[in-house]
């Protein structure tokens, strides 16, 4: 595996168009990618290439018939993957891409059924990463690329968390930094002629209901097979317990009389706890705490967690699609659903 570094989030250097030629000559090979994006970094490959596609599904250790999303390099690709795209996508592509958005459409005929997971619709997305226009760019197809962790564990949102988590399976990591937005694109499904929320993400139902002048459906239907959508995901392996401020002491002096090792994670740390819990701070804008949550959620394992006591923010705008998250890493399910 090659590790090939670029400076965060910025256009790429001379020296890095080799870099990128090297992951569209794996791409082209068949093999696995380290893609950075803006949200978490993608285990990317060729969507055209069943075989390829198969490695993505073994390397993530992923139940083969879950969709994937597929990248783009520009919205005028979308006839190409998608058909009977309503005027609707074309308003948000317009207003979101290169972003955190995903559109799941009608497929065009030709798309693979590896990567539909045989569904009659595919998710498409332009990310907003300099690195990953570039490999898109150059390899003109498209780029089928889940998040780079084991299946059910957490979103990598550097290039070491994916090769902590796929170390050999993945032919080149390229390096983007560290994720601008770090949680996973808001994913709306325009295959039935209404707005359906899928996943929350940085383009709230606001963002979607401003371009569109549509309401939003957050209603989820429950034949869609999206592995974000189970209960337990995005967990680390240190339990993750929710508590308003006011319950932190209680959860404190609970998991102290059980002998259990625990960290909290919250906006603030409050003077009457304990010197010796470890604080975890989960930042003070959503869009810092957006950032910083997956790091977080694995610093908690890195330093030996069994519990992880998290004091959620607001659920307004992007705080919603935190919330969610969270609720998922605790096992409770999602906010929507
Ligand atoms: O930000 C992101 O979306 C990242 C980066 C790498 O682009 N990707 C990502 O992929 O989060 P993944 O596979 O971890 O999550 C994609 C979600 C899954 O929950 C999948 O079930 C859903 O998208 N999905 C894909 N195709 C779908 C379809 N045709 N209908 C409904 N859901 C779909
Ligand atoms: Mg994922």
């Amino acid at each position: 595996m090659n590790a090939i570094n670029s400076n965060a989030n910025s256009a790429a250097t001379v020296s890095q168009r080799d870099d990128v030629l090297a992951a569209v000559d794996a791409l082209r090979r068949g093999g696995l990618i380290g893609l950075p994006t803006e949200t978490v970094y993608g285990l990317g490959a060729d969507a055209s290439n069943p075989e390829a596609v198969a490695r993505i599904f073994s390397a993530k250790r992923r139940p083969t018939n879950h969709p994937l999303i597929v990248h783009l390099h520009r919205k005028e690709q979308l006839t190409q993957w998608a058909h009977a795209v309503p005027a609707a996508a074309w308003r948000l592509a317009e207003a979101f891409w290169p972003g955190p958005l995903t559109l799941v459409l009608q497929r065009a005929p030709g798309v693979l059924d590896a990567v539909t997971g045989g569904l009659d619709t595919v998710a498409l997305r332009v990310p907003a990463h300099p690195l990953a226009l570039e490999v898109l760019a150059a390899f003109g197809g498209g780029i089928a690329a889940p998040s780079a962790n084991r299946h059910k564990k957490i979103s990598p949102t550097s290039a070491r968390h994916v090769r902590q988590e796929l170390g050999d399976a993945v032919d080149v990591v390229l390096d983007g930094g560290d994720c601008r937005v770090g949680i996973e694109s808001t994913i709306v499904d325009l295959s039935t002629g209404t707005m359906r929320l899928l996943r929350p993400g940085a383009i709230t139902t606001r963002d979607l209901e401003q371009t569109v002048a549509e309401p939003v459906d957050p209603a989820i239907s429950p034949v869609i097979r999206s592995p974000g959508r189970m209960p337990l995901h995005y967990a680390p392996d240190a339990s993750v317990v929710l508590a308003s401020m006011e319950d932190v002491p209680a959860k404190i002096a609970e998991y102290t009389a059980l002998g259990v090792r625990m960290g909290v994670l919250s906006e603030a740390r409050a003077s009457a706890w304990p010197d010796h819990i470890p604080w975890l701070p989960m930042g003070n804008t959503a869009s810092e705490q957006a950032h910083q949550l997956y790091r977080r959620l694995r610093e908690a394992d890195e330093m030996g967690l069994a519990a992880l006591i998290v004091v959620p923010p607001s659920d307004r705008g992007l705080g919603y699609a935190l919330c969610d998250r969270l609720c998922r890493a605790a096992g409770l399910g999602a906010l929507l659903a």
